[in-house]
């Protein structure tokens, strides 16, 4: 991995772990922590990084990225969504299949891989499609990928539901045996045919044909039932209603082995935004209600949900600047995720420091099955980092984020918290705003 970039050896001074604590200085040489501690030197031609106090993270990891590469790189492709990666401070990301060709095969999971390591500013992982096609009728040979040389371990149909209840059946059960998770995108397609927004008072005003938090609810209890039957992990993609929350708590609880992502833009906006019409608002699960964000956000800081995942879903201009039905459904966001999910929760005093490395690098590098991601910053753990800091309020402007597309629902909002530096085993990949070069 990391084919391109040379690592060098790193001092980064004044800064706190966590956030906890005196500031402190870290050594890394040859991509693993090896000194923290106060007064420390340099080693001989290394980098050196002053944080001026800001916060030291385990660098993040997104379970759910679109880099829409092969076929979509209109909008984006694997090296401009890897420098989003690295300026938003994630060092490993799960690329989504709905790509063109699809992801179902062992030659296009392959090329994902190897061309997120050529890039080499963040660890991509592509993950397999379901079925072949993501046509919801034929599984995908997920064997295959999984034995691939870029060892798939995470699967899903993502943008469409597995419908088919005998074949997320055997998904589940084929996963299982594989050490792999089937990442389900819930919603039965037969309720929200012809959806447009969340269906409730304001999709009613509007006239925009509804999309019900059942379609969400009713799969997530069926998924978990068939999870439980075949023992297998299951992640649920980006929930959005607050009845799924009761599903899962209760999943959990019975000893199922199902996790859960809320997005950043499922914590903080509501259908309220839709009002002007402008389809930058416009994404799959649909924007809920004040209800449905504030039970995402207390169920992030319990643990119910595991994570946040960014759906970074780029869609360049000619697919977003058209009326609304017309309009395909997605937001940028792996620039704008950590400064989201401190207003939403830090700010709110609903997550620490400690919460963000859980959410956004910890948990979902379990789930990812990344040895050498979300590791304690410790000596002898691998040099992921990321370094936050909190006093860094910024302006978001849709044109100057380095993704191909410019579709973010924060223009011109200002937003807390900066990525002042991201680290890969040891090399900077990102700082002060600029991807390595
Ligand atoms: O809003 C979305 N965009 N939801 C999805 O499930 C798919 C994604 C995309 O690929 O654009
Ligand atoms: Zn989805």
């Amino acid at each position: 991995m990391n084919e391109q970039r040379s690592t060098t050896d790193l001092l980064i001074t004044n800064v706190r772990p966590y956030g906890e604590g005196e500031p402190v200085d870290v050594v890394v040489r040859d991509g693993v922590i090896t000194e923290i501690g106060a007064g420390l030197t340099a080693p001989e031609g290394a980098e050196s990084i002053d944080a001026e106090g800001a916060i030291l993270l385990p660098g993040f990891v997104d379970l759910h990225t679109h880099l829409r590469e092969p076929g979509g790189e209109e909008s984006e492709t694997i090296e401009t969504g890897s420098a989003a990666a690295a300026l938003g401070g994630f060092t490993a990301l799960f690329a989504m299949p709905n790509t063109d060709p699809v992801a179902d095969t062992a030659v296009v999971v392959e090329h994902v891989r190897r061309r997120g390591d050529e890039v080499g500013l963040v660890d991509v992982h592509p993950v397999g499609a379901v079925t072949v096609g993501l046509g919801g009728t034929k599984m995908a040979e997920l064997g295959t990928m999984a034995r691939s040389r870029a060892r798939v371990r995470m699967f899903s149909d993502d943008g469409r539901c597995v419908n088919d209840p005998l074949i997320m059946r055997r998904a589940l059960e084929y996963a299982s045996s594989l050490d792999a998770v089937i990442a389900q995108h819930a919603e039965d397609h037969r309720l929200t045919e012809g959806a447009q927004a969340h269906e409730g008072v304001v999709a009613s005003r509007l006239g925009l044909a509804g999309w019900p938090a059942t379609a969400e609810e009713t799969i997530v209890a069926r998924d978990c039932a068939l999870a439980r039957e075949a023992g297998a992990a299951l992640h649920i993609c980006h929930v959005s209603s607050v009845h799924t929350l009761e599903v899962i708590r209760a999943a959990k609880a019975a000893g199922v082995r199902v996790t859960a992502e809320v997005t950043p833009h499922h914590l903080l906006l509501t259908d309220a935004a839709l009002t002007s019409y402008d389809p930058v608002n416009k994404v799959n699960p649909p924007l809920r209600t004040g209800v449905d964000t504030a039970a995402m956000r207390a169920a992030l800081a319990e643990g119910v949900i595991d994570v946040v995942a960014t759906d970074h879903a780029p869609h360049a201009s000619q697919y977003k600047d058209t009326e609304w039905a017309a309009a395909k459904p997605g937001m940028l966001g792996l620039q704008t995720a950590l400064s989201v999910l401190v207003l939403a929760c830090v700010e709110s005093g609903q997550l620490d420091w400690r919460g963000v490395a859980r959410v956004l690098s910890e948990r979902p590098a379990e789930i990812g099955g990344l040895p050498d991601h979300g590791r304690p910053i410790a000596v002898g753990e691998p040099a992921n980092l990321t370094i936050v800091d909190p006093e860094g309020a910024w302006t978001v402007r849709g044109a100057n984020l380095v993704s191909k597309a410019s579709n973010t629902p924060y223009e011109g909002m200002r937003l807390p918290a900066t990525v002042v530096a991201t680290v890969l085993r040891g090399t900077v990949t990102a700082r002060d705003g600029k991807v390595a070069s």
